[in-house]
This record gives C-alpha cells, sequence and structure tokens, in this order.
C-alpha cells in the first residue's frame, strides 16, 4: 500500500480527499503495515496507536512491549527497544504527508510526530469546503430521548435526556445519518383511570367544554389523593382504565384533554432549547403490545409465575421482565418490547439509542436481551445502546430539589437561568454597549448554552451537580468562556475589512498556508483531530470528549494568539500590516468551533 508522499497528503485510499480524515486511522494503518512486515510471524499483532499525553511528541505507538511479550511466550528473547527499532525500520519512507519523524524511545515507545504537510491541506480543505463529516455508512438510527409521563412534572432526569439525546442525534445527523428522535412519552399507565374518573366527576360537561385545568400537577395530586382514600373512586378509576384500553370514545377523549394538557406544557420546554422530536408514546403501541405478546408466546418465550407472564434475558438471571400482569394488563416492560419491535421491523433502524437515566440500566438491558432471544434483534446487523446518566444533585450534593423539597419546575430553572445570565451581563456592563435585542439575544445565548454545556461537558455517567454559579463562571471549560472566546476569533477577520471581510475565498485562494511558527502548527494539529474527536463519540457515546476538545482548541488558540500577531495596529489604532495567513488560521479556528457549538446546541452570538 503506498503511501502518499510529502506533496500529496491524502486518505488512505490513496486519492485526494475533500474531508478531513481521520489520523488515527492513517497512522494505524501505517503501523499495521509495518508491524506485520517486521512480525509477519505474528497473526493478529497489536496495534497500539494513540494520541500522546507528553509533550515531546504527538502521537504514540506502543506495540512494541506488547510484541516483545508474545515472542517471550514463544520462547524469542527480545528487548521491547529493539522491537520498536524493527518497527520503524519497517515503516515507509519518512518524511511523509502525515509524519515527520519518529522516534524509539526507552523501553520501545515510537513517538510520532506528524508532518506538516497534511496538516496544511487540512486547514486549505477547511477554509474551501467548511467542516465537512468524516464518511461512514449511513445508518436508519432511532434515539429514543427526554420522555416525561404525561400529567406529572417533566424532571431534571428528563432535561439531562433531552440535552443529551438531542446533541447526540444532532452528531449523528452530521455524520449523515438518518435519524428519527422519539419522544417515549408516559402516556398510557394506570394513572390515567384515576386522572379520567377525577375529570368525569368535576368537569361532568368535558365532552362539549375544554375542561380548564391549567395545573396539571395539581390535579394529579387532588385525583392521587381520592384514589388513596375513596374504595369507590378506586373502584372506577380501574374500570376506567379497562374503558380506556378498550377503546371507549369518552374516555379516549378525556384521555386526549389530559395529554394535551401536559403536551403543551412539554412542548414550551423543546422550544426553548430548541430541541425538535416527534411524540410517540406508550399508547401508540397498544395494539403492537397484542402482537408481540402474542409472538413471545408462540416462540415459547414466556414463563407463568404466579399468574403473571415474564420472560428472562440471557443468561436468566437478576429481574426478568413482566410481558402480561396477572389481571391481564401491559406494563411498561411490554411497552418498550413492541417499541423495539417496531423501530426495528417497521422503522428499518440499524441502530436504536435510547438515553434514559441509569436507574433503568437493568431494564434496558433484559429488554435488549430478550429481543436477542425473541430474533428480534440480530446482534449481527443491529447496534443498540442504553445511554445511562447519573443523578441531578444540588450544590449541596442532594438530590436536586427546591429548597421546600419539592421537585424543581423546569420552565423556573430555565428562568433563573434567563435571570442569572442577564446579571451577569449587566454586572459587565454589556447592556451600557448592545442593543436591547443584541442584549437578549445574548442572555438567552449564556442561559440556555451553559445549562447545556455543563451537562455535556462531565462524563455522563456520573451524578451530576447542577450549579448555576459554576455554569456562568467565564474562565475554565464553560459555555460563557467559549462563547465570548468564538465571538471574539470570529471577529478578526472582520475587522480586517476588505476582502477578509467580504470575500474571504479570494483571500485563501491567493495565501499560502505554511504554519511556520510552531503556535500556528500547534493549533492546526489540534484542528485536524476533529474526525477523530467525532468517530470516538459516534462509538462510545460520551459527548464530554467534544466538550474538551472545544477546549483544547480555545488553549491552543490562546496560545496561538499570544505569540504570532495577527493584525499590527499603530499608535493611533489604526490596522497598518495584516498578516494573512494567521487570520485564515484564526477563521479555520471559528469554523470549526462553529461546527462543534451546533453539535452541543451552543448558539453563538454576534455580539456578547
Ligand atoms: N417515561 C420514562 C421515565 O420517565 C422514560 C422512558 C424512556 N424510554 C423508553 N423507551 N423506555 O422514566
Amino acid at each position: 500500500r503506498a503511501v502518499a508522499n510529502e506533496s500529496t497528503a491524502s486518505g488512505s485510499s490513496g486519492e485526494s480527499t475533500s474531508e478531513l480524515i481521520s489520523i488515527l486511522d492513517e497512522l494505524r494503518e501505517i503501523f499495521t503495515d509495518a508491524i506485520k512486515s517486521a512480525y509477519p510471524e505474528i497473526p493478529n499483532p497489536p496495534i497500539l496507536v494513540a494520541q500522546s499525553s507528553s509533550k515531546f511528541c504527538d502521537y504514540q505507538c506502543n506495540s512494541a512491549m506488547k510484541i516483545a511479550q508474545l515472542l517471550k511466550e514463544k520462547n524469542i528473547k527480545v528487548n521491547p527497544n529493539e522491537v520498536g527499532r524493527k518497527i520503524v525500520a519497517n515503516l515507509p519512507a519518512i518524511p511523509n504527508a502525515y509524519i515527520s519523524k519518529v522516534e524509539v524511545a526507552g523501553p520501545g515507545f515510537i513517538n510520532i510526530f506528524l508532518g506538516k504537510s497534511y496538516a496544511i491541506n487540512a486547514m486549505k480543505m477547511i477554509l474551501e469546503n467548511g467542516i465537512q463529516p468524516p464518511k461512514v455508512p449511513r445508518q436508519r438510527i432511532v434515539v429514543d430521548l427526554s420522555a416525561p409521563n404525561i400529567a406529572k412534572e417533566m424532571h431534571v432526569g428528563h432535561l439531562r435526556s433531552t440535552i443529551i439525546g438531542d446533541s447526540i442525534a444532532r452528531l449523528l445527523e452530521f455524520l449523515g445519518h438518518d435519524v428519527l428522535r422519539i419522544n417515549h412519552v408516559g402516556d398510557w399507565g394506570t394513572q390515567f383511570g384515576m386522572l379520567i374518573a377525577h375529570l368525569k366527576d368535576i368537569f361532568p360537561n368535558y365532552l362539549n367544554e375544554s375542561p380548564p385545568i391549567s395545573d396539571l400537577q395539581a390535579f394529579y395530586k387532588e385525583s392521587k389523593l381520592r384514589f388513596d382514600s375513596d374504595e369507590a373512586f378506586k373502584k372506577r378509576s380501574y374500570a376506567c382504565v379497562v374503558d380506556l384500553q378498550g377503546g371507549d370514545p369518552n374516555s379516549l377523549k378525556a384521555w386526549n384533554m389530559i395529554c394535551d394538557v401536559s403536551r403543551k406544557e412539554f412542548q414550551k420546554i423543546y422550544d426553548r432549547l430548541d430541541v425538535k422530536l416527534i411524540e410517540r408514546g406508550e399508547s401508540f403501541y397498544q395494539d403492537r403490545m397484542k402482537v408481540v405478546v402474542k409472538e413471545l408466546e408462540d416462540k415459547g418465550l414466556l414463563e407463568d409465575d404466579e399468574g403473571r407472564k415474564i420472560m428472562w434475558g440471557e443468561p436468566a438471571e437478576g429481574i426478568p421482565l413482566t410481558i402480561v400482569k396477572s389481571d391481564g394488563g401491559f406494563t411498561y416492560d411490554t411497552s418498550d418490547m413492541a417499541a423495539l419491535k417496531q423501530r426495528i421491523q417497521e422503522e428499518k433502524a440499524d441502530w436504536l439509542v435510547y438515553v434514559v437515566d441509569s436507574g433503568q440500566a437493568t431494564h434496558f438491558q433484559t429488554v435488549f436481551s430478550c429481543a436477542k432471544r425473541a430474533k428480534i434483534v440480530n446482534p449481527d446487523k443491529h447496534r443498540v445502546d442504553h445511554v445511562g446518566f447519573g443523578v441531578v444533585l444540588g450544590e449541596d450534593g442532594k438530590k436536586f430539589k427546591t429548597r421546600s423539597g419539592d421537585t424543581v419546575k423546569l420552565s423556573s430553572l430555565l428562568d433563573e437561568g434567563l435571570k442569572r445570565s442577564l446579571d451577569k451581563l449587566v454586572e459587565k456592563g454589556r447592556d451600557q454597549v448592545l442593543t436591547p435585542a443584541e442584549l437578549k439575544s445574548a442572555q438567552e445565548s449564556i442561559a440556555y448554552g451553559c445549562i447545556r454545556y455543563s451537562d455535556l461537558s462531565y462524563n455522563r455517567i456520573n451524578a451530576y451537580t447542577f450549579s448555576f454559579d459554576k455554569m456562568l463562571e467565564d474562565k475554565g471549560n464553560t459555555a460563557v468562556y467559549l462563547l465570548y472566546a468564538y465571538t471574539r476569533i470570529k471577529s478578526i477577520a472582520r475587522n480586517c475589512g476588505g476582502d477578509f471581510a467580504n470575500n474571504i475565498q479570494k483571500v485563501v485562494a491567493e495565501t499560502t498556508i505554511q504554519l511556520e511558527h510552531e503556535k500556528e502548527f500547534k493549533l492546526a494539529k489540534t484542528l485536524i483531530k476533529f474526525p477523530d474527536v467525532i468517530k470516538l463519540i459516534a462509538k462510545d457515546l460520551f459527548l464530554h470528549h467534544l466538550c474538551e476538545f472545544v477546549y483544547e482548541i480555545s488553549t491552543a488558540f490562546t496560545e496561538f494568539y499570544d505569540a504570532c500577531y495577527c493584525i499590527e495596529k499603530n499608535k493611533e489604532g489604526e490596522i497598518v500590516k495584516i498578516n494573512a495567513e494567521r487570520v485564515l488560521l484564526c477563521e479555520a479556528t471559528s469554523l470549526m468551533l462553529a461546527k462543534c457549538f451546533d453539535i452541543l446546541g451552543l448558539k453563538p452570538v454576534h455580539k456578547i
């Protein structure tokens, strides 16, 4: 396999590409070839290539130690440093498009230094074509996100699911996949019996006139109170569930009215956060549940357990799914089996992603395992992921609650975000500089941006401490810091005026990129990690990698900007000299940041 020479940096196919390539894939291929020709006797040699954590080189190949070990098992004694040198001797000619230099250090680490030629080419690609996704085969993907429950408060757990799920969907869409965002709302539980019974009692005219329920929470509490204390009411509630699930038109009408109240509340939150999804709640699967139950029954997968019908995952341990209750009713488990089947068979999904709190990990593992047993999921064809996340804590380290111990209403939380963000802007005197419209968009961008970003920037598996103070800090890896940094970087080309402001493509065509200064090169080397970051997230679905990347860019940019003048001004503040290459690097940085922000759901503003 020919490695591109220094003048034609290109993807591994050999032809030149217009999108950024994965450096890690490229290096892995180069090292696989070298290792295979150095050690043909080792069938599947370990290929360990990674970004370097040290300052001394860019990437590292750490295969030599492992190979020395494998040889030792075959009674061949070699020193890992020697193995390292043998691998290096089998590399294609260096320098080439990707590698400028390699060194074997200590016990066989191979230090890799990137070459400039690909980095230069990559900067041109970014400037000419914008940020293009790495090429991957297109898949149909269902992302299950948000999923609050009707008549109950949408809480911070649902907010996390909404934020994480939306960004995962955005990333997969950027990769060119066909993504269906499904809101699996809880709209079909037994709680509807008591809600409908209560509605019929207090608004007997509900069939002709829309009942004025504005506070569904209170309505829920009232009906629950009656349900728990009044036997006759309880009986009527059960009857209402049977009517509803049997398709009685009046019950359906009442049910719809109740759902509508919640639906409108949820929608307000989605609109504020600019999240788009399709509502397809548990009720959607009513008929499909009957079908899937029959299928499982026919396949002999259900077991009787004191009148319940249960299904075990594989291995049969832990908690089985309850597919049919002893009263014949269906459960959350049944609806998930039906939904999974619908997504695979009707939606023709290749990949299912469920963004639901880690508390439901066992539920999903069992659902996935049962779906495999039932041959609904074929592990060779379908990928299924439960994207779990930790609970939300308050600053006191306890479960996130209001002072009075109630669950925090999401609309009030967003309102408080807006208020705090405005305070921050006023504190900085921005209200003196910005027009009211600019101030408002800065306020919203900061408020919603910081709520999203701080959630995404930590490893989602861990519990997450919600703190407005922390997320609104203007130093460190926060949305506020990044939004300011972006606006500043974005304005550099604009401030140069002329073609820089009005026809940057002309400047791109006329400027040679050389990356001579060490910090210019470092910035470029950071930007070209993008495809690797995106591919990693598509694999493990952890978005904090992207936040770390964005922060790394802003740090590399600051180092570059401190060390390299882009624009020289005289005492009067007039521009006397412009370094075109550097202004273009600022532009490439801002394009990259904008793309990452887009995936993270941050909305940069013109002025802040
Ligand atoms: N409504 C559920 C809850 O609030 C979440 C549903 C998640 N999605 C699913 N397919 N089970 O806990």
